[in-house]
């Protein structure tokens, strides 16, 4: 005992001959400060990549969409890790479940494709009883997503006003087919949208009809756009702690997906649009941007081409780009070396009114390979072209498996599907990609879980009817 204290005496002198400046150092790096946040921001992560969460852990979604523009954004949230809660009516669900089904009492895969990593519950919203459920829901969500018709959502009580009351965090997000405007209060699907966004105007050959296009530039295009306005709106609340209204109106996301067509809608006053084949085959331009057919939008002239095999495969086809850097080597590869000196052909604004001569020129070409023979050739010379992949090839591509971005999910009653993974991949956060839910799988857990209802308050909701009203209705009907 007495030599420990005399050790301690020693310790304690020792620390007293220290000079303050060592003493004031030390105390200057007390360890709150290696956790301090730098700007508001905390101090890099040490835990490794992938192993930090996902992006939108801690954020949770009233899921109140159906069909598909609001369901792909939501999608795309619970990809990225937030708790989506899709509020569906009792015995219906989102009406999607039922269409276009393949297997005989499955869910379709319209609905399993559009609502993956989610959770389901059933609420009657026209119930007094689900009235107040999806109150407290709005109280525990951060971000409510909804694309009801126009005055839906107001109908059912849930007004900005009504929500922001109840929780001024809360981010109340909407599409719309029309922003304000003549239009405000249609209902409006897909093809509308793309209609009416400027997309199928300029889309098709010039001597046909207006084309829609297969990719859902309406819908999912929307709901992509909705999700950064979500994901803007969680961020700028950091700052100022309150929730805001997001609107995507469907018309303004296809507009902003078309929007080089708005570009050569102004340039025509200049002068006729050289890069269309159009102008190479002598037809005077109208008023408005035509159909271009499978012209390029951009500078560098490109046009479908077919392939070996072209006569019994749809498919057999490669999109080609004559990009002006690489002109000498398509002319070497089609058997044309005389072109790259010719002036009818060596610079670009030569090749402009010759554009389908050129490009029948290089399809005799094409037409003694398949179109992957194509694209293996020419990328070895760095020209770009792309082979028209059928969706069957798609499905069985094994990269896009590999990254996660085509995914086999298995299902209860449907068995196993594939489904579109994340295409936006973030390196610090794993998608999270699981089976839709059944229709009101998760009631129970959400009251219980998320709404903290006892056994009994639950027993007494479901006596209410307020989770199974409309499946009475139908049952009766
Ligand atoms: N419990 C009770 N009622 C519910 C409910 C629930 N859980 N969920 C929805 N409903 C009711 C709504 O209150 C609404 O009733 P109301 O018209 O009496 O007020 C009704 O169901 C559905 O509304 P609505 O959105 O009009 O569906 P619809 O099938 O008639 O129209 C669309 C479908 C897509 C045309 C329309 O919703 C729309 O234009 N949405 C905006 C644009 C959009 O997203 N379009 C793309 C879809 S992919």
């Amino acid at each position: 005992m007495a030599s420990k204290s005399k050790t301690k005496r020693a310790k304690s002198k020792a620390a007293a001959k220290k000079p303050a400046r060592e003493v004031v150092r030390l105390k200057a790096k007390p360890r709150a400060a290696k956790t301090a946040p730098h700007n508001g921001v905390p101090r890099p992560s040490s835990k490794p990549w992938g192993r930090a969460g996902r992006a939108l852990d801690g954020v949770r979604i009233l899921d109140f969409t159906h069909v598909q523009s609001g369901p792909t954004c939501t999608q795309l949230l619970a990809y990225m890790g937030a708790d989506v809660i899709k509020v569906e009516r009792p015995g219906v669900g989102d009406i999607t479940r039922m269409q276009l089904r393949d297997v005989k009492g499955a869910d379709s895969l319209y609905f399993t494709m559009l609502n993956g990593s989610k959770r389901s519950i059933t609420i009657d919203s026209k119930h007094p009883k689900g009235r107040e459920i999806l109150d407290r829901l709005v109280k525990e969500c951060d971000v409510l997503v909804e694309n009801f018709a126009p005055g839906a959502l107001d109908r059912m009580g849930l007004t900005f006003e009504h929500i922001h009351k109840l929780n001024p965090r809360m981010i109340v997000a909407s599409v719309k087919g029309f922003g304000p405007g003549p239009y405000e209060d249609c209902k409006v699907y897909e093809n509308v949208a793309q209609c009416a966004g400027g997309s199928a105007s300029t889309t098709g050959f010039r001597d046909g009809p207006p084309l829609v296009t297969g990719a859902q530039i309406g819908d999912s295009g929307t709901g992509l756009h909705l999700a950064l306005g979500i994901v803007s709106a969680l961020y700028q609340r950091v700052r100022t702690g309150r929730g805001q209204k997001v609107l995507c109106a469907m018309q303004d996301g296809v507009l902003n997906l078309a929007r080089v067509k708005l570009r050569d809608q102004q340039r025509l006053k200049h002068g006729p649009l050289t890069e269309y084949s159009q102008y190479g085959e002598g037809i005077p331009f109208g008023s408005a941007t035509p159909r271009a057919g499978n012209d390029s939008g951009g500078g560098q002239p490109g046009w479908i081409l077919k392939c070996k095999g072209w006569e019994s495969d749809p498919d057999a086809y490669i999109y080609f780009i004559t990009q002006a850097p690489v002109w000498g080597a398509i002319c070497d590869l089609i058997g044309r070396p005389e072109w790259k000196a010719d002036p009818d052909y060596a610079a670009p604004p030569a090749r402009l009114p010759r554009l389908r001569q050129i490009f029948d020129t290089i399809e005799q070409w094409t037409m003694t390979k398949s179109k992957f023979e194509v694209m293996e050739i020419c990328n070895q010379h760095d020209i770009p072209v792309g082979p028209i992949l059928s969706m069957k090839e798609i499905a069985e591509e094994g990269s896009l498996r590999a990254t996660g971005t085509v995914v086999e999910v298995d299902h209860p009653t449907r068995g196993p599907y594939l489904t579109v993974g994340n295409p936006i991949k973030l390196s610090d956060s794993p998608s999270d990609v699981r089976r839709s839910p059944l229709l009101g799988e998760h009631t129970d857990e959400i009251l219980r879980e998320v709404l903290r209802y006892s056994a009994k308050e639950i027993a007494d909701i479901k006596a209410s009817g307020a989770l199974s009203a409309a499946e009475k209705k139908q049952e009766a009907a």
